[in-house]
């Protein structure tokens, strides 16, 4: 039996709520008792997922700088400081040759991906230094590790993010924050609509990948870890010859 997961009052800021691995997170942090502040693009899935976990809901779009500006003040109108976990997990995907990536599409993808978790960091750090506590969970790739044809704006997008991360993971040794790195494959979620998974012997099939739930499963152990222990990195793969529970 999977322990009950005990967040209560842990107050978590996630990004890309809205997605299929954000949906799945928000649902078991607030399942946990944890307080959250969802950020999404979409207003209408937002809304209704706040509903649903009892959170507070910030519309906005991370490519927008004034916005991500923004949202130090915005989530200090909320809870009155910084959350005691942020999880940068909002995600946004290109696939397309080196020479045919447009660079308003590489712009975007390292704004979202890349930027918003920086700029989000370096705004909550000099208060949780402050404060002595404080996690900040990066939500990776297998691209951030490994290239993929295709893939020129979102590794680099995720290279940088883990290089991100490890920096930050050195920087706060002792002070009492810490940071979580975690790594997923292919995970079944909308960010694959777009594409022919099952028609591109390029691409991975939805049926092979990660189930979300096991990844959101991955990030609440992080977050539920005590304050004396810091899971630095988790890396997911699926194992696709085992049949899904
Ligand atoms: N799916 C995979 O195969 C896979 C594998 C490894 C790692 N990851 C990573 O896992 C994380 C979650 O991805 P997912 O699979 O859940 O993808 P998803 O279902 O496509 O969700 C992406 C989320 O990011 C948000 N987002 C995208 N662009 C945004 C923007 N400009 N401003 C604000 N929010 C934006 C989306 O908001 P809206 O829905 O409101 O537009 C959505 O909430 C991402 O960091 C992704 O890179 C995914």
């Amino acid at each position: 039996m999977t322990p009950r997961l005990e967040l209560s009052g842990r107050r978590v800021l996630l990004t890309g709520a809205t997605g299929g691995l954000g949906r799945v997170l928000a649902e078991r942090l607030a399942g946990g008792g944890a307080e959250l502040v969802l950020i999404g693009r979409r207003s209408e899935p937002l809304e209704q997922l706040a509903v649903r976990t009892g959170a507070r809901a910030i519309v906005g779009d991370l490519t927008d700088g004034e916005f991500v500006a923004s949202l130090r003040e915005q989530v200090r109108g909320v809870w009155g400081g910084a959350p005691d976990v942020l999880v940068n997990n909002a995600g946004a995907f290109e696939l397309a040759p080196f020479a045919e990536t447009e660079p308003s599409a590489f712009e975007r993808v390292l704004a979202v991906n890349l930027r918003a978790p920086f700029e989000l960091t370096r705004a909550w750090l000099p208060d949780m230094l402050a404060r002595g506590s404080g996690q900040i969970v990066n939500v990776g790739s297998v691209a951030g590790r490994k290239a993929f044809p295709g893939n020129a704006a979102y590794s680099a997008s995720k290279y940088g993010l883990r290089g991100l991360h490890e920096v930050l993971v050195e920087e706060l040794r002792g002070t009492g924050l810490k940071a979580t790195w975690i790594e997923p494959s292919a995970m079944d979620t909308p960010l694959w609509d777009r594409f022919d998974t099952e028609g591109r012997m390029d691409l991975p099939a939805r049926a092979e990948m990660l189930e979300p739930g096991s990844v959101a499963d991955a990030v609440c152990f992080a977050i539920a870890q005590p304050d004396a222990v810091s899971v630095e990195e988790i890396v997911i793969r699926a194992n696709p010859a085992a049949r899904r529970c």
